[in-house]
């Protein structure tokens, strides 16, 4: 696996991959765990070479965020990609990034506007800005991104099709769907913040919202399911709940019931000052 740092070197390692295949990206912020791994092996399966990167973006934290805290772990997840058969890893440092006078941002209106938008204003400019400036440095074929973060996903296919990004299209923006643990918690960077009483808590996530999930599907007005659902988690130890909503899948925005289209339950829910965020398919 080759490691670069400046554009100019990336340019030239991705010409030489692509001229002998095609060429899957999988952007990350590194503290890798199974949940990246997934995505990577998702992504040798569909391109002939697979780059990832990693690079902790100080744009999509907001100022009282985690961001000094993030894990960063680059040798042990250089480690980890190369033995999962990564070609190359982009890893730039924030200067390589954001060269001085940096002045353009990237705001996808509508669909970002909701959830973890309303909750971390200013958020998902940094996700889109950072995302298309990755797309426009690499130019894969296609780009490989968890359903967890399912909002992120919406903003950057609206941003594609908006931008009529061709490498990659819209079309070959890959949503894989989320790994869990053994008790259904969603595999994140952040889960170890949690102390092991937090992370005995956290657990009731997934299940208060497959709950959730069979009242509505019952017929049980979402506001009432949702309802039962915060409070069984503020009762399981969580601090507070920044959402949890029901949303066309697709367009993220607020339904009162599950109608023809897709629809989604989203939650962000904060235990201590770690905040947890999971989505899954309703009906
Ligand atoms: O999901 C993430 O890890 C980040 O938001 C991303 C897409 C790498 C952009 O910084």
């Amino acid at each position: 696996m080759q490691t670069v740092n400046t554009v100019e070197s990336l340019r030239e390692a991705v010409e030489s991959l692509r001229e002998n295949g095609t060429v899957a990206f999988v952007p990350t912020m590194g503290a890798l765990h199974e949940g990246h791994l997934t995505l990577v092996r998702e992504a040798r399966k569909r391109a002939a070479h697979v780059v990832v990167s990693i690079f902790v973006n100080p744009t999509q934290f907001g100022p009282n965020e985690d961001l000094d805290a993030y894990p960063r772990r680059m040798a042990e997840d250089s480690r980890l990609l190369e033995a999962e058969g990564v070609a190359l890893l982009w890893a730039p440092d924030v200067a390589e990034m954001y060269p001085a006078g940096f002045a353009t941002t990237i705001s996808v209106t509508g669909v970002s506007d909701n959830f973890c938008g309303a909750s971390r204003p200013g958020h998902f400019d940094g996700v889109a800005t950072v995302v298309c400036k990755l797309f426009n440095q690499v130019r894969p074929d296609m780009a490989l991104f968890g359903e967890k973060d399912w909002q992120q996903l919406a903003v950057i296919r609206r941003m594609a099709r908006d931008l009529d990004l061709s490498r990659p299209h819209a079309r070959d923006i890959v949503g894989v769907p989320t790994v869990r643990e053994a008790d259904g918690l969603a595999m994140s960077s952040r889960n170890q913040y949690l102390s092991a009483e937090q992370r005995q808590a956290a657990a009731v996530l997934p299940r208060a919202m497959r709950t959730a999930i069979a009242a509505i599907a019952a017929g049980e007005p979402a506001a009432q399911a949702l309802a039962a659902l915060e409070a069984t988690l503020l009762g399981a130890g969580f601090s507070s709940i920044d959402y949890a909503a029901l949303a066309d899948a697709q367009s993220l925005e607020v339904l009162d019931a599950p109608g023809q289209a897709p629809a989604r339950l989203l939650v962000a829910a904060r235990i201590g000052s770690t905040r947890l965020i999971d989505n899954m398919a309703v009906g």
